[in-house]
């Protein structure tokens, strides 16, 4: 089994707008996700570990500055990504934090389930992740 099967180079209507970003914001966006997964881990970790250890803030701020700029670019090569399951899902990621931090659902539950709804569709293939929805 291979997940390459027969590439066909047709434009495919169905995904959302690329665009050409510079090869070093692509490098570096591969750095930035390494750091925001060591911020994320740690977030985690501390809703799941016995004890709720307190979330040091250098992490907090790790997590969301990397974020933010893995937002960012994500949108300079995708340009509908708030159309696509890859940007809508981290939107809904942080309706869930939001919620859980508040209190409105259980709260380790509901990071639980943001964190797994992230690192699925950050390596779903392609025409799921950057399927154009509308
Ligand atoms: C301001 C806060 C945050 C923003 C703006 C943000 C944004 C993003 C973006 C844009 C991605 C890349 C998505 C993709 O490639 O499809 C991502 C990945 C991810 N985020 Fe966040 N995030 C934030 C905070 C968090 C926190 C607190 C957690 C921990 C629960 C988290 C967990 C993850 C995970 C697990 C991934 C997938 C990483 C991977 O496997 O490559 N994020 N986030």
């Amino acid at each position: 089994m291979s997940d390459k099967k027969q590439t066909h180079h047709h434009p495919d209507t169905r995904l959302g707008r690329t665009a050409d970003r510079p090869y070093w914001i692509w490098m570096s966006s591969i750095f930035i996700r390494a750091l925001h997964q060591v911020g994320a881990a740690v977030f985690l970790a501390t809703f799941l570990l016995p004890g709720h250890p307190a979330l040091p803030r250098t992490y907090l701020v790790l997590a969301a500055v990397t974020g933010m700029l893995l937002m960012t670019t994500e949108m300079l090569r995708h340009r509908q990504l708030l159309r696509e399951p890859a940007g809508l899902t981290t939107l809904v990621k942080l309706v869930l934090m939001g919620i859980a931090v508040h209190g409105w659902l259980p709260p380790v539950p509901t990071i639980l389930a943001a964190f797994v709804l992230a690192a699925f569709f950050a390596h779903a293939p392609k025409h799921i992740r950057h399927l154009r929805l509308f």
